[in-house]
């Protein structure tokens, strides 16, 4: 494993068995949630289904989603203690415009900000073409990472993001959770376990 670290984010590569991914990959694309996703307009054509859950609720989710089981153990930063997972898939043409995370703040009547981002990248297609995050702090691009398979991220949650157009002949997908260090009071507004998606129509 190759870590790179700075102040706006932190790489990983080789993170998990390839046979891991595998099943991640194939888990996701034929998951029963997975529909035209239920995130924002500025997801457009992209596809995706979220769970979201506390730390307290981790044993459900695994219960739930056995295949997320290694992901969570690796993944999950100990101080935090809300969720937000989001298996996301783009296929050509799709992109993401930029945003910053605050997925959890439609539960309650609060903005909360995650403390951290990170991304899984589960499949990069050999012949992608686009598809770079890219990292903004205050407008300013601060970074443009190059997605690669098995390569895990962590960037700070403040910062705004984008996904470049996607150009490539197989589904690019990552796997992405929002992580929150929120209050007791926020907490509380905040689901144990939920699932959102779309049924298809
Ligand atoms: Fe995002």
């Amino acid at each position: 494993m190759q870590i790179t670290t700075n102040k706006y984010y932190q790489l990983r590569s080789q993170t998990f068995p390839r046979d891991y991914l595998n099943t991640l990959r194939s888990q996701i694309l034929f998951s029963p949630y997975l529909a035209a996703s239920q995130l924002s307009d500025s997801f457009a054509e992209t596809k995706g289904f979220s769970v979201v859950f506390k730390r307290s609720s981790i044993s459900e989710v695994e219960r739930h989603f056995p295949f997320f089981q290694p992901y969570l153990k690796v993944v999950l930063e100990p101080t935090c203690n809300a969720f937000y997972l989001n298996p996301l898939v783009l296929e050509g043409g799709a992109r993401v415009e930029p945003h910053i995370d605050c997925s959890l703040s439609a539960y309650g009547k609060f903005i909360a900000i995650p403390n951290v981002v990170s991304v899984l990248y589960v499949q990069i297609p050999p012949d992608l073409q686009g598809g770079e995050l890219v990292l903004q702090n205050r407008e300013h691009q601060v970074a443009q990472i190059q997605p690669q398979t098995n390569t895990l991220l962590y960037f700070r949650g403040n910062l705004r993001h984008l996904v470049n157009e996607v150009k490539s002949s197989q589904a690019r997908i990552s796997l992405v959770c929002e992580q929150y260090n929120l209050s007791e009071s926020r907490l509380q507004q905040i689901p144990e376990f939920e699932i959102q998606y779309k049924a298809v129509q």
